[in-house]
């Protein structure tokens, strides 16, 4: 069955929220860069790159159900952060809201009957408990080990193991 224009429009509205993740994401990255954490750099580069793999997920699902893709401005992301900690406490807060929006998503599709979709969004469902969970990991590291230079150096060569 051929995607309703509801779900169709609010699963662009989603597909949007992926890329400004990544958006969002890569100046994040670009903030560790200029900080000299090529670790913690690459550790969101490789987030950026997730989020694209997200919007392409839902890109392909509404081509699937014949419906159409349209894409919209990505908003400016932030360039300035506090620092480190501020990041990942950024990027938690960025999640929490993502998960907002695909827990209404999911509400939507069964208000629409359109089983189908719900259950394709369940893998974003899974995925949301996935990304809060890492990003909250760091965070915890960081609150334990401060931000010292020592501390950074330790934090910042786990993150550098991170794979793509
Ligand atoms: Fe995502
Ligand atoms: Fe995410």
């Amino acid at each position: 069955m051929k995607i309703n224009e509801t779900v169709e429009k609010a699963l662009n509205e989603q597909i949007n929220r992926e890329l400004y993740s990544a958006y969002l994401y890569l100046a994040m990255a670009a903030y560790l860069d200029d900080l000299n954490l090529p670790g913690a750099a690459h550790w969101m580069r490789i987030q950026a790159q997730e989020e694209i793999g997200h919007a392409m997920k839902l890109y392909d699902y509404v081509v699937e159900r014949r419906g159409r893709v349209v894409l919209e401005g990505i908003a400016k992301p932030p360039a300035e952060r506090k620092s480190i900690t501020d990041v990942f406490e950024s990027a938690l807060r960025h999640e929490e809201e993502i998960t907002s929006h695909i827990n209404n998503l999911v509400d939507l599709a069964q208000e629409e009957g359109d089983h189908a979709t719900v259950s394709m969004l369940k893998w974003f469902v899974d995925e949301q408990v996935e990304e809060e969970d890492s990003v909250d990991t760091i965070l915890q590291k960081l609150k334990y080990l401060g931000e010292d230079g020592r501390s950074l150096i330790t934090l910042d060569r786990e993150l550098a193991q991170r794979q793509g």
